[in-house]
């Protein structure tokens, strides 16, 4: 287990689980084994907590740890270690929110994720920039991965060789917790990476791993010879098969084979190991008590493999993932799991778990995002109607985190069968896609680059920031007014879309000042290879302070966003609860989205096309007002403009 000494040795809390059954302060028995002497030790709010997980909690942990009740103990004294030493304000804000259970819901949040050096060098740069986060309407910041990796292969901080330590140039974990400190007294949530399918071949385990050590070797999966690697090439996927083809890495000095479904420096961990689990949670809590309110699981359906399988979504998967979510309730109440599930959506859903054991708080609503982008392409909103009739079916305590860009390339995991009904094959689809953003069609007006490209196949995905893809470069570059005009509609209009969702809309950084692409990645040989870095480069303060001219690109998109933030603030009818239905508009390119919350419904309609159209709906009840431009109207035969967006509240 842990070697930096925070693995509990045998002591006092050895003689947690004496062989015998008693009852608990309350008079209630306690969960068998559980010795009463330590139970009463307990501070009443968490041992309140941990009797109400324990059964469950030990009944997963023995069936995937075959019954090891010494490795549940340490389990158990490592969890009520880190609630000791959790600070007086994270254990009261820990009381709030389980007060207000669902403080994250509503329309309360809006998310910013950024990249610590590129918006602003260090951690205590970005502590200094509060003011302008919080100018920016933003009450939740997701920090990209900021622990210790390598300079090189370190896949923009997803390789991580040091989990208790930040990247030094980066700042400390003093300097963290300050940040997350400032943040929780202005009312800002704090999001962190939790990379655990995986560590850096630089980690002290992989590293003592090389030298021989069997005890890191087994935190690992390694192979003498391809023999059960070649099994499992049969049946699991690859996840860069043009970077890093292939999920195993031959290592020539040790003469073994270790598994590698990311990069070839990324090993991946085995959760079959209890040490594995014990010592990464040991790390996610140690995180969280710096005051991280949101743990982003990284990959997590990776997480469990198994030979003959696709090592996806494994139901292992799932039972580590609840155990995650029950170690949080009991440790740290008010924090919560976001799972990074970029899967299907009958594969996504899952991850939220079933009311009485749900698992995972928030998930991204990838198949939304990619859809977007696949209507504007085809000026067709149908498939995104589609869509949103999926997600408007399912519970509503389901919360998605909603987004137009992040980090990651888009990949075009779209709804295929129902597209075929349109007309719409697969492979041409696709191809269409990669061809419009990056403007090898006639009439694009996207700049973007290809992710991975498969000749073989012919698939690939896509990069590029919200500004490049909506047209915003191109237009510049070509000095088209109209273009740049076309562009600034249909890049408001989107985000407006992500607005109009149920959820926590997170704006990608830069994107709020309508960031172009970023090409210096290509002179660069850590990072030239992986084309995400597009769209992942330094913040522009130098465009940024163009806001002072009202009329900027900058300006514009800025006070336009934040002012949908704030029209989506103001209106409980864009609460995660309300109720949310399309209507037909008898235009392939006009999508409209009706909400309705009490007294409040709305009607809203964007145009993805840039030709004036007429949305044919009939909502026969009056005159609405348009929150944006302050119009009254009535939602019936709605002429809207290329690329336009109204959002009629009924009046
Ligand atoms: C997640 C991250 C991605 C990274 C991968 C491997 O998918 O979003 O950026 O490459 O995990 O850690």
């Amino acid at each position: 287990m842990q070697e930096n000494g925070n693995h509990e040795g045998p002591g006092e809390e050895a003689v947690f689980f004496a062989e015998e059954h008693t009852l608990t302060d309350e008079g209630r028995p306690a969960p068998t084994g559980t010795h009463s002497r330590v139970l009463s030790g307990y501070a009443k709010e968490y041992r309140d907590r941990f009797l109400k997980h324990y059964d469950e909690l030990k009944w997963l942990y023995c069936e995937l740890y075959q019954n090891r009740m010494d490795g549940f103990e340490a389990l158990c004294s490592m969890m009520y270690r880190y609630y000791q030493n959790r600070k007086k304000d994270l254990k009261a804000l820990d009381e709030k929110r389980l007060e207000e259970p669902d403080w994250y819901k509503g329309n309360r949040l809006v998310g910013m994720m950024l990249y610590v050096d590129a918006f602003a060098g260090n951690l205590e740069g970005v502590r200094k920039k509060l003011d302008y986060i919080e100018e920016c309407g933003v009450n939740y910041v997701h920090l990209m991965p900021f622990l210790d990796s390598p300079e090189a292969d370190n896949d923009g901080g997803y390789a991580v060789s040091d989990f208790r330590k930040v990247k030094p140039a980066l700042g400390t974990m003093e300097q963290l917790s300050r940040l997350a400190d400032d943040c929780r007294k202005r009312g800002i949530s704090l999001c962190m990476d939790f990379v655990m399918n995986h560590t850096s071949q630089e980690h002290e385990w992989a590293k003592r791993a090389r030298a021989g050590e069997k005890e890191y070797q087994e935190r690992y999966y390694f192979y003498d010879d391809y023999g059960i690697p070649a099994e499992f090439e049969k049946t699991v996927p690859q996840v860069f098969p043009t970077t890093a083809p292939g999920n195993f890495t031959w290592l020539a000095d040790m003469g073994k084979f270790v598994m590698t479904s990311f990069y070839p420096y990324q090993w991946d961990l085995n959760y079959w190991n209890l040490a594995v689990f014990h010592d990464m949670m040991d790390n996610a809590l140690n995180l969280i008590n710096q005051g991280i309110d949101v743990v982003r699981i990284d990959a997590v359906p990776y997480i469990w493999k198994q030979l003959g399988t696709n090592c996806r979504n494994l139901p292992q998967v799932h039972s580590i993932v609840r155990m995650m979510r029950m170690i949080c309730e009991i440790v740290c109440p008010g924090v919560l799991l976001l799972g990074e599930v970029v899967m299907a959506p009958d594969k996504v859903a899952p991850y939220f778990g079933t009311v009485e054991r749900p698992e995972c708080h928030m998930l991204y609503n990838v198949t939304t995002m990619a859809s977007t982008w696949s209507s504007v392409a085809a000026r067709d909103a149908r498939l995104l109607k589609r869509q949103m009739d999926i997600l408007s079916r399912l519970p509503r305590e389901y919360v998605f985190l909603n987004y137009l860009r992040c980090h990651d390339d888009i990949g075009w995991g779209l709804d295929y069968p129902w597209l075929a009904t349109l007309g719409m094959g697969e492979v041409s689809h696709k191809k269409y896609l990669n061809d419009f953003f990056t403007g090898c069609v006639p009439g694009s007006f996207a700049r973007g680059e290809l992710y991975n490209s498969d000749p073989a196949s012919g698939d690939a995905r896509l990069c590029g920031t919200t500004a490049s893809l909506c047209g915003v470069e191109k237009a510049r570059v070509e000095q088209d007014e109209a273009a740049l005009e076309r562009a600034i509609w249909l890049d408001l209009m989107l985000h407006a879309y992500m607005f109009t969702q149920s959820g926590i809309p997170v704006i990608y950084s830069g994107d709020e000042i309508g960031q172009e692409n970023d090409y210096s990645y290509h002179e660069d040989p850590v990072k030239r290879e992986d084309s995400r870095y597009l769209h992942r480069g330094k913040f522009r303060w130098d465009l940024e302070t163009k806001r002072a001219d009202k009329d900027s690109l900058q300006a514009r998109l800025f006070d336009e966003i934040g002012r949908l933030e704030k029209i989506r603030g103001s209106h409980p009818v864009f609460e995660s609860d309300a109720d949310v239905w399309t209507a037909d508009t008898w235009e392939d390119s006009v999508l409209c989205v009706i909400r309705a919350k009490g007294e409040e419904k709305l009607v809203a309609l964007f145009n993805f096309s840039e030709w004036d159209k007429t949305a044919w709906i009939n909502e026969d009840d009056g005159e609405y007002e348009d929150l944006i431009s302050g119009r009254t109207m009535e939602a019936k035969g709605v002429n809207i403009p290329g690329y336009g967006v109204y959002w009629l509240l009924k009046k």
